[in-house]
């Protein structure tokens, strides 16, 4: 969603909040703008675009200033303009607000405050806040009682961040339902959406919780409780993550950096608490019902963990995409509910959460960002250390989470006696090897894979088809070639195709199957079994397919070979390979990879 961000300190800030909201870009990227306080007002300066290109038209960094705020947009109420780009200032321009959520009742106070005289600019819900604190200091001459006030008006969600030359130092900033971090440094701090805006200068992080808000000055953080003003007392937490790590480091894209990545990305999952993966076995054995959700490819991850399960441990788990989890899934005290987010702060998943803990289930999670509210709010957590992931397409992320799940299922099948120990060691064994066969294929296949993409980038349609294990995989593999791409591309059963979708093909549409190794012989041969259905209506058919299946390379148009890994990291190989295709057909066909036109890193709002 929206990326905000705030930084006071002794000298001046600018440079620091307009690097902050470059490092938050993929939060949202449709307009963004900065405001300082500067001689007994606060500047400010947005357009629309990204945040180079509004530097480049409003000259953002020019602007001098102490204490600032700046908001990088991904535009829910109100239309893609200058006007409605952030920050938004009260009718006298004394305060100035950045907004991350949603105002369910903008409309009312509108309306209210209009008949007051404030005069509203834009057609955004975040304005309204600007002008109830101007309301509410009218009434209390107090800067920090009028923002408490003001924000008891309103419904919905929301991180906030306000300057004002009435109090030139400080940022007041207040959280609820979206994500805000208070970053701790020398003489100068800082308040975000994530980390990523201020890991350059410190890894000190407090993390404000829902119902709270802050007065933040270059030398003190104070935390209360919006409800009774009373005192928090939390201590900060230390990231652990590299700074250099957001940066792209040579590569064309982060995408691409993301996507090489992985072998280390692999070992950290694997280096992920072996206690911790124990005790996730332990619960879902224990639960009556224990329920896998996530939502996008965290729900695709979440589905490959159900056949993990199914496979490895005999044990069925119902799998809900969070956006429905409330409406389809049925818990109570009895039952487990885990969790499954990149960034921690997606709004869907966070209410499916939310729903279970009211329905007394238990709670659990696997999440990349530290500190991020689903981390702090479940009963069990696993970081899955993948460090940040920059690029709004999630490729990195998914696969430790898909290597989490395998090890947690892998633990169940031993706990359950369905896995001696000599066979559990063996799987760790070939997960171990994985990552240096990785760094192998994405060594020396990614010209093949590039060469490919280009061929086939003209064809506008697209099935992505895969069975067993491939399924989730080919769901995944879909979501990425159609969000960095704009394609049409479907992910579909190899299965199921012949009960319908079999009608749409002809020359025109590719038909990309991801063909089991032969070692799963009844699974290999079904798959093959659908691409031959495809061939003899004359569809193209590309395949991810392994070295020494002389069936599917004889039938396939064009063929990506893999060489031979275990079954069980197999569909992990195909998975990054899927993600390295998608990412050339998108360079092929010029796209923004890193910021795929329409969507946002992290989707807060519901
Ligand atoms: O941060 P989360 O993992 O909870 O995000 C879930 C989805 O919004 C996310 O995976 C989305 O589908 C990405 N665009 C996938 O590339």
């Amino acid at each position: 969603m929206c990326g905000i961000s705030a930084v006071t300190g002794r000298e001046d800030v600018v440079t620091i909040l307009y690097e902050s909201i470059r490092n938050l870009e993929y939060r949202g990227y449709d307009s963004c703008g900065l405001g300082v306080v500067s001689n007994g007002e606060v500047a400010v300066r947005k357009n629309t675009g990204g945040v180079e290109e509004v530097n480049k038209k409003e000259h953002l960094t020019h602007l001098r200033g102490t204490t600032g705020i700046a908001h990088t947009r991904w535009a829910t109420h109100g239309r893609v303009t200058q006007a409605n780009a952030h920050p938004h200032s009260s009718t006298d321009g004394r305060f100035s607000i950045v907004h991350n959520g949603i105002i369910n009742n903008y409309e009312e106070l509108r309306s209210d405050l209009k008949a007051q005289g404030a005069a509203f600019l834009s057609d955004t819900d975040t304005e309204v806040m600007a002008h109830l604190i101007a309301k509410s200091y009218e009434e209390t001459g107090d800067v920090e009682k009028a923002f408490v006030a003001a924000i008891k008006h309103l419904e919905g969600s929301y991180a906030f961040c306000m300057v004002t030359p009435l109090a030139p130092g400080e940022i007041y900033c207040a959280r609820l339902g979206s994500p805000l971090v208070l970053g701790a440094g020398k003489s100068v701090n800082f308040v975000a959406s994530d980390v990523n805006a201020f890991l350059q200068h410190t890894r000190d992080a407090l993390v404000m919780e829902d119902g709270e808000y802050a007065v933040v000055s270059p030398d003190a953080i104070t935390v209360r409780k919006l409800a009774d003003g009373s005192l928090v007392r939390r201590k900060p937490i230390r990231i652990e993550w590299d700074a250099e790590t957001s940066k792209k480091g040579g590569y064309a894209h982060f995408m691409l950096k993301e996507i090489f990545e992985q072998p280390q990305t692999l070992r950290n999952a694997l280096a992920a608490t072996q206690e911790g993966v124990a005790r996730m076995a332990g619960k879902i054995r224990a639960a009556r019902h224990a329920y896998l959700m996530g939502v996008g490819t965290t729900h695709y991850v979440a589905l490959a963990g159900q056949y993990f399960f199914s496979r490895l441990a005999g044990r069925h788990l119902p799998v809900v995409s969070s956006d429905e989890f409330v409406d389809l899934a049925v818990v109570d005290s009895q039952d487990l509910v885990m969790a499954v987010s990149q960034s921690g702060e997606t709004f869907d998943t966070r209410r499916g959460i939310a729903f279970a803990k009211e329905k007394g289930a238990s709670t659990a999670a696997i999440v990349n960002v530290m500190g991020s509210s689903l981390s702090m709010g479940v009963d069990e957590v696993i970081m899955q250390g993948s460090g940040p992931e920059i690029c709004v397409v999630s490729t990195k992320a998914a696969l430790a989470q898909m290597v989490i799940l395998q090890r947690i299922a892998l633990e169940s099948a031993l706990q359950e006696g369905r896995m001696d120990k000599a066979a559990y060691a063996r799987a760790h064994q070939v997960l171990q090897a994985f990552p240096e066969q990785v760094s192998a294929v994405l060594n020396e296949r990614s010209g093949f894979v590039r060469n490919l993409a280009d061929r086939t980038a003209g064809y506008h349609n697209w099935l992505v088809l895969g069975r067993g294990i491939y399924y989730p995989i080919a769901l995944e593999a879909a979501l990425k070639l159609k969000e960095v791409t704009y394609l049409h591309v479907e992910g579909m059963p190899a299965g199921f195709l012949k009960h319908g979708t079999l009608a749409l093909v002809d020359q025109n549409l590719m038909s990309w199957f991801l063909v089991p190794p032969t070692e799963e012989k009844e699974l290999n041969q079904h798959t093959i079994s659908a691409l031959e259905e495809v061939k003899a209506r004359g569809g193209p058919v590309i395949g991810l397919m392994f070295e020494d299946d002389q069936r599917a390379k004889r039938l396939l148009d064009f063929a990506i070979e893999l060489p031979k890994v275990d079954p069980l990291v197999a569909p992990f190989l195909q998975l990054i390979v899927a993600q390295l295709f998608s990412y050339f057909t998108a360079l092929k066909l010029g796209r923004s990879i890193d910021k795929p036109r329409n969507l946002a890193k992290s989707v807060t709002v519901g």
